[in-house]
């Protein structure tokens, strides 16, 4: 089962090597040359000027939480500020995979495809799907204004006491 998924998600990644209609410039993507300057492996900064993103978290038991972040944030970041369950033990060095998300097929559609190194980190998140993606890997765009971001059922914490790392 879990294999398929992998599987899924290769063959989805190497269909996708062309650009997709819609996808999120590269400049936009973490660490590339014009993106925000992230901080000591962590949330990353943005310009409080930017345009408004709604984002959506469903937790894993439904409840939905609809916050107004800033285009340039990464979900991790947003989760974060706005007191959503998402851990993100590793503060977003793709060493982990406790920032786990599920997006709909269309969102997940527009973005940049994950690196291997993030594709790495997913194959250990709990609940894989062939949408799931790290959440401290994705920024967010006006394009993206709405998403809904699932959030898994389990994670795998890496915190024993249940801290969630802030943003700092
Ligand atoms: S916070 Fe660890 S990989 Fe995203």
């Amino acid at each position: 089962m879990a294999m398929s998924l992998i599987l899924r998600r290769v063959a989805r990644r190497a269909a996708g090597l062309a650009p997709r209609a819609g996808a999120v410039a590269p400049s936009l993507a973490p660490g590339a040359a014009g993106a925000p300057i992230r901080w000591h492996g962590g949330a990353g900064t943005f310009d409080a000027g930017a345009e408004d993103v709604r984002v959506v978290f469903v937790a894993g038991d439904g409840t939905e939480t609809e916050v107004v972040a800033k285009a340039g944030q990464d979900l991790l970041d947003i989760a974060h500020r706005n007191d959503i369950d998402m851990e993100g033990a590793c503060e977003g060095s793709i060493a982990c995979s406790t920032c786990h998300v599920i997006l709909d097929d269309d969102v997940f559609d527009q973005l940049e495809e994950a690196t291997e190194e993030e594709d790495d980190m997913l194959d250990m998140a709990p609940g894989l799907t062939d949408t799931s993606r790290l959440g401290c890997q994705v920024v967010v765009t006006s394009d993206l204004d709405g998403i809904r971001v699932q959030l898994p059922k389990q994670t795998r914490n890496f915190y024993v006491d249940g801290h969630k790392p802030t943003p700092h």
